[in-house]
Order: C-alpha cells, then sequence, then structure tokens
C-alpha cells in the first residue's frame, strides 16, 4: 500500500494566541489536499487553544513530552496530558532539543517509547551537522540515531522519521533533491536490514529543512520523500502550498 504523504508543522517557539489563531483560520478554510495527512505542532501552551480551532481531520502536535507518568516533574507534559487534551502526536529528537538542551539518544528514546506505549504518534527527528556531512559521516549519524530507537521500540507503525539535516534548518540551504533522497533511501535500506521490510516499506519518511512553497514540488516527487516537517513556512500561507505539493 502506499505511503500516505505526511506534512507537520512545527511551530517552534513562535506564535501568540492571535497569531495561531490566525494559521488555523487560513488552514480551516484552505483547500487542502485531502490525500495528506496534516499535522501542526504549535507551542505547548498553545496545544489546547489549537486542538479547540483546528478543524477535524488535521491533527496537533507537541513539540515534546515527558517520558514518566504524571507526578513530580515540573515544567514536563505526560503522554497522558496528551492523550486528555486529544494531542495525537509528538515531535521528539528535534536537533534544536539535542543540540540547545542536550538530550541525548538515549533520552530521545526513552521519550519515544513512553509516547507509543501510551499510542501517541511520534515524528522522530534525526540528521547531521554541517561538520559530520563534510567529513562523510552522515549515514552514520543518522543511522546511530535511529537504532537507539530500534533497541526500544518494536511498532513501528506510528512513527514518522523526519530527516532534519542541522545545516538547513532554518538556514534557507535546502538539501538538494538528490541529497535528500540519498539519505532517505539509507534510511530505508538501514529500515529493511535492522526492523524489517514492511517496516521499511511502511514507514514515512520526511524531510524537513528550509522547505518551502518553492521547492517542495521536485522533493515530493522523490520516491523516498514521503512528506515534510515545515519550520519558518508552516507559519505562512505558504504551508498550504506545500500541503498540496504532490496536487
Ligand atoms: O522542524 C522543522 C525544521 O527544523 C525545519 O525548520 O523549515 O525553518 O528550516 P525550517
Amino acid at each position: 500500500m502506499a505511503r500516505q504523504f505526511f506534512v507537520g508543522g512545527n511551530f517552534k517557539m513562535n506564535g501568540s494566541v492571535e497569531a495561531i489563531k490566525k494559521i488555523i483560520g487560513y488552514l480551516n478554510d484552505a483547500k487542502l489536499d485531502p490525500k495528506t495527512e496534516v499535522v501542526i505542532a504549535p507551542p505547548a501552551l498553545y496545544l489546547l487553544l489549537a486542538r479547540e480551532h483546528l478543524k477535524p481531520g488535521l491533527e496537533v502536535a507537541a513539540q515534546n513530552v515527558f517520558d514518566k507518568p504524571n507526578g513530580a516533574f515540573t515544567g514536563e507534559i505526560s503522554v497522558d496530558q496528551l492523550k486528555d487534551s486529544n494531542i495525537t502526536w509528538t515531535l521528539l529528537g528535534h536537533s534544536e532539543r539535542r543540540v540547545i538542551l542536550q538530550e541525548d539518544d538515549q533520552f530521545v528514546a526513552s521519550k519515544t517509547k513512553a509516547a507509543l506505549d501510551g499510542g501517541i504518534g511520534v515524528i522522530f527527528c534525526c540528521g547531521e551537522s554541517l561538520e559530520q556531512r563534510e567529513s562523510g559521516k552522515t549515514i552514520d549519524v543518522v543511522t546511530a540515531q535511529l537504532k537507539a530507537i530500534k533497541d526500544k521500540v518494536a511498532d513501528w507503525s506510528k512513527i514518522v522519521i523526519a530527516y532534519e539535516p542541522i545545516w538547513a534548518i532554518g538556514t534557507g540551504k535546502v538539501a538538494s533533491t538528490e541529497q535528500a533522497q540519498e539519505v532517505h533511501a539509507a534510511i530505508r535500506s538501514w529500515l529493511k536490514k535492522e526492523v524489517s521490510e514492511k517496516v521499511a516499506e511502511e514507514t514515512r519518511i520526511i524531510y524537513g529543512g528550509s522547505v518551502s512553497e518553492k521547492n517542495c514540488k521536485d522533493l515530493s516527487q522523490q520516491p523516498d520523500i514521503d512528506g515534510f516537517l515545515v519550520g519558518g513556512a508552516s507559519l505562512k500561507p505558504a504551508f498550504v502550498e506545500i500541503i498540496n505539493s504532490r496536487l
């Protein structure tokens, strides 16, 4: 069965009540490709607002979740609290959290397991730095990040893998279609070898890093690119064009 195209919008630490309502209003009114699965990830403070205003059929993701059940963990949000709020997805392993907040592979894997065990889908981010790419380590870095997940989870059906080269995030330097396709194909063959042929065939691998309305069409035609994780452009009307890139 063909993999459903998936487009996530990561608002990062941007927005306000007014701005988020405006973006959602725009999405609700737009004609979106019914074949694309759409998920937006506003800051935690606005998750409920987003869920309340976003039309049914479009989903809301947290940008993070903790790996422990409800309890004395100041500042954190649990999987149960996401479920209670009808938040069905979470991002995990974004490079901004790995680099700025020093989350390591084990912690990301532990949070991934907690989310999946609780029935929340995970948009699992992986990707290399410019230095790692220039020294030819891209595939090793990405597969090491994936291996940490493989060691903890058995069911991949609720995982979407977002390949996001760090050097392409927020820089305007998008990976070329060939560069992105090459890494996506390598991830798929790693899944085939290390997990199973079924998981390799069914898992969506989406690209993130300076995706815009200008470059999305070419990227979306690549055989192993199953969608996008969009940062900056998800805050703009251009997000609709990216959602519709396969139309
Ligand atoms: O999560 C999204 C990525 O970090 C991409 O961000 O589209 O602003 O480059 P960007």
